[in-house]
């Protein structure tokens, strides 16, 4: 017994030494990478701007208040990067529910999105991270 408690101390510590580290990520680093709420800011006013010159769907949002939706993106946008905001504003299948949206009309919002965060030099590793963390919404948003 008293060679075998060393002898299992020896192997635990060998394990954990052997165990591979994990790359420790900031939560936020994201949000950094976008230049914090001034830059997401920045984004989501340009993405507004780029859907309201786009005469594929932005009748969409002729009727509604572009200055709340530009809030509520901005919050979203940095809730999602891991920002210090909560988002609230409504679900994305209640907020696009009734507007029967199709693939296209998603697209032409992803290009828009793109053609912003190009406008605000987002960083091509964060766009890409972005464009992941939108597409992955599309099924709440087409087709309610
Ligand atoms: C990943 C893609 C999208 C995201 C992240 C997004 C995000 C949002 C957010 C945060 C809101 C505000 C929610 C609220 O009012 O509580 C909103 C509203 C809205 N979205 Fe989207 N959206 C997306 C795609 C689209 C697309 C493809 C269209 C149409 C082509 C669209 C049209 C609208 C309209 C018309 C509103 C309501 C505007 C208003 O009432 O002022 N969205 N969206």
């Amino acid at each position: 017994m008293k060679k075998i408690v060393p002898m299992l101390c020896a192997v635990a510590l060998a394990a954990c030494a052997a165990a591979p580290q994990k790359p420790v990520v900031q939560k936020d680093a994201l949000y950094l990478s976008l230049g914090g709420q001034a830059g997401i800011d920045r984004l989501a006013e340009a993405t507004v701007r780029e859907l309201l010159n786009d005469l594929r769907i932005n009748l969409f949002f002729a009727n509604g208040s572009m200055a709340e939706s530009r809030r509520l993106l901005a919050e979203q946008l940095c809730a999602i990067s891991g920002g210090p905001c909560t988002y609230t504003g409504r679900s994305m299948e209640e907020a696009h529910s009734g507007m029967y949206l199709v693939d296209a009309d998603f697209d032409a919002f992803m290009q828009d999105f793109a053609a912003a965060m190009n406008a605000v030099t987002v960083p091509a590793d964060a766009q890409r991270r972005l464009t992941a963390l939108f597409e992955a919404m599309r099924p709440q948003i087409v087709g309610q």
